[in-house]
């Protein structure tokens, strides 16, 4: 497995690679087997594996999230070697925003909406840096997590608007087998916060309407930023203490 801390470094790495598919998966770290599920899907459908660890702060609306934000680099790499990637791209901030964040991605509709209304300006630090990332490595495949439903459509919106040439791919939620879905922020979940948690997902899934979750979940304990359907899906944001969730899962049609 290849590290590359620059630009330079990928770039030098980028020919040998090259000679048949590229598949990438851009990460913040903290690696779990959500991630790992990604990778796993990019091997099996590309010559090369390349995953980026970068933790971008641009996508932070909050600096204690950015601060809170779990950083283990070394447990990351050996998780990344057990994987068998072919290559992990690692920059420094200022390699990746040479221009101090002047120019900037941005979306006008969706990116407002859902997780948008309640984090200004996350999306358009989150689609400025996948801009970055798919210029600078050039993937045949990028792969996404549905777990991150609104960014994997945002992601392929502007995959689409500026004839990006890379199949945006989505992957499927993994979960605990207590039904939470897998994510870093978990590890800054307290005992009880943690039992609580997996109730996000029983609650989308049986609730009657978005409406009933949300009364739900809050007489349960979250702090609820929403829950909507959107796009055949039941989507929803709560906090637990500090701790932000999100999850979403497909609305069942009522069986007649
Ligand atoms: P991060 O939260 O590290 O997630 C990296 C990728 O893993 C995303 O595509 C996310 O949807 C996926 N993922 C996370 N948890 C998952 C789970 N339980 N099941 C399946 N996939 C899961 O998302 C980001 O980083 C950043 O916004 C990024 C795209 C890297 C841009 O900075």
């Amino acid at each position: 497995m290849k590290l590359c801390r620059s630009i330079g470094d990928w770039r030098t790495l980028q020919g040998p690679l090259s000679g048949g598919t590229l598949g990438f998966v851009p990460t913040m770290g903290a690696l779990h087997a959500g991630h790992l599920s990604l990778v796993r899907r990019s091997r099996q459908e590309n010559a090369a594996t390349v995953v980026s660890i970068f933790v971008n702060p641009t996508q932070f609306d909050r600096a204690d999230d950015l601060d809170r934000y779990p950083r283990q680099a070394e447990k990351d790499l050996a998780l990344l070697r057990q994987a068998d990637v072919d290559a992990v791209f690692l920059p420094a901030g200022e390699e990746i925003y040479p221009d101090a964040y002047l120019y900037r991605v941005s979306e006008s509709d969706l990116s407002l909406k859902l997780c948008g209304a309640h984090r200004p300006g996350h999306f358009d630090g989150m689609l400025t840096v996948v801009m970055k990332l798919l210029n600078i490595v050039r993937p045949g495949r990028a792969y996404f997590g549905e777990k991150d439903y609104q960014q994997l459509l945002l992601v392929r919106g502007m995959a689409r608007a500026f004839f990006i040439d890379t199949e945006i791919v989505g992957c499927p939620i993994v979960r605990e087998p207590d039904g939470l879905a897998l994510s870093s922020r978990n590890q800054n979940l307290d005992p009880a916060q943690r039992r609580l948690a997996p109730s996000l997902h029983h609650v989308l899934q049986e609730s009657m309407d978005a409406d009933a979750a949300r009364v739900r979940l809050q007489q349960l304990g979250f702090d609820v930023d929403y829950v909507e359907d959107f796009n055949g899906r039941r989507l929803a944001a709560a906090r637990l203490g500090a701790t932000r969730l999100i999850d979403n899962v497909v609305i069942q049609e009522p069986s007649s």
